[in-house]
């Protein structure tokens, strides 16, 4: 009997190693192992045999199935490859030039505007900070010469959380901690202090074109020994030709009141629509107010752990949501919070 199965053996091989295609492949398999095919006929033979000769044919037929069924398996993974590579092979049209999935993310504009800010005020040699959105009232307001009860704080009607803390209202909740985090570098090694710390902002505020109850800000300071006003104008500037990649920007410096700078500003650009020759977007005054900035309060820096004899700097806070408004044209601020995606998917980094 040994003998029958070494022929199917060897008709199984030559079949199965030169099938053409997976279709053929079936077939043989069909051939061999279905449920007439020739190794499952081989049991039906079983009967004639004697109990011993049962036992030694049975384990015989029984290796050869299993060997069937692991050389179909693997011919069956060959022929995939193959045919893949052929209709790899045979495929002229494939355009590598063709765009990429245009249904794929984009940046809000507020990351993108955020992103590029951050890269220029790093070329300029500022850190970029992360702070969190739940801060507490020394940090928002005492450590900023903002007393309790002192009446700058209506102007940012705040949210309370239950356990005293409140939802920054305002950037300049991270200087304190800035302060205090660098002040050894500062004070034992002559660094200066250059710094960004961008984040979300909540107030309480009645929704309209200008006005959104979360926005973004991004804070910046630079504190040392000899900055001044020139610096705070410098580094304003360069930022501001960048974003708006316009040589010829023009800014300058109104009064302006905080309670954490003295003095403190309101720095404006000339008009994005016009160039500073006055049209409706500027109220015909040629300018545009962009970012709110002073010197910082002696008892700011005090409260940081830094001697405002010996050293003095700047602040600023940038409103993002602004800048992005006239960078991309937007005029409604609420299109920013707005989730919608054929709003949101228009805008692209710049190259
Ligand atoms: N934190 C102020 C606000 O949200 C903006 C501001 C004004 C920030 C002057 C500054 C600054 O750093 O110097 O209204």
């Amino acid at each position: 009997m040994s003998e029958i199965v070494d022929k199917i053996r060897e008709d199984l091989d030559g079949a199965v190693n030169n099938a053409k295609s997976e279709s053929e492949l079936e077939n043989f398999r069909v051939e061999f192992l279905g449920k007439k095919g020739k190794i499952t006929s081989l049991l039906k033979e079983m009967g004639k045999l004697s109990d011993e000769e049962k036992r030694s044919f049975g384990s015989e037929v029984n290796e050869l199935k299993t060997y069937a069924a692991n050389l179909i398996s693997k011919r069956q993974v060959e022929l995939k490859k193959q045919e893949l590579q052929k209709e790899i092979d045979e495929t002229k049209e494939f355009d590598i030039s063709l765009p990429p999935n245009l249904e794929s993310g984009s940046y809000h504009p507020i990351t993108l505007v955020l992103r590029q800010c951050a890269e220029i005020f790093k070329s300029m040699g500022f850190t970029i900070e992360d702070y969190g959105e739940v801060v507490t009232d020394y940090e928002c307001f005492e450590s900023l010469n903002v007393p309790k009860f002192h009446p700058a704080r209506d102007m940012q009607d705040t949210l309370y959380l239950t356990n005293g803390e409140l939802l920054k209202t305002q950037t300049s909740a991270g200087q304190n901690a800035i302060y205090k985090k660098y002040k050894d570098a500062l004070i034992n090694e002559g660094k200066t202090i250059k710094a960004i710390f961008p984040g979300r902002c909540f107030r309480n505020e009645s929704l309209d074109a200008c006005h959104e109850n979360t926005f973004f800000q991004m804070e910046g300071v630079m504190v040392g020994k000899n900055i001044s006003i020139a610096n705070l104008i410098y580094s304003m500037k360069i930022m501001l030709i960048e974003v708006f990649n316009d040589k010829n920007l023009k800014v300058r410096l109104r009064p302006g009141f905080f309670p954490f700078v003295e003095p403190g500003f309101e720095l404006d650009c000339s008009c994005r629509i016009c160039g500073g020759k006055g049209c409706p977007s500027c109220k015909h005054g040629g300018w545009l107010e962009l970012c709110p900035c002073g010197m910082i309060h002696p008892n700011v820096l005090k409260e940081g752990g830094i001697d405002p004899e010996e050293y003095m700097g700047f602040a600023f806070g940038l409103g993002l949501d602004r800048l992005v408004m006239m960078k991309y044209g937007v005029n409604d601020i609420r299109d920013l919070n707005g989730g919608n995606l054929n709003f949101l998917s228009q805008f692209t980094e710049d190259k």
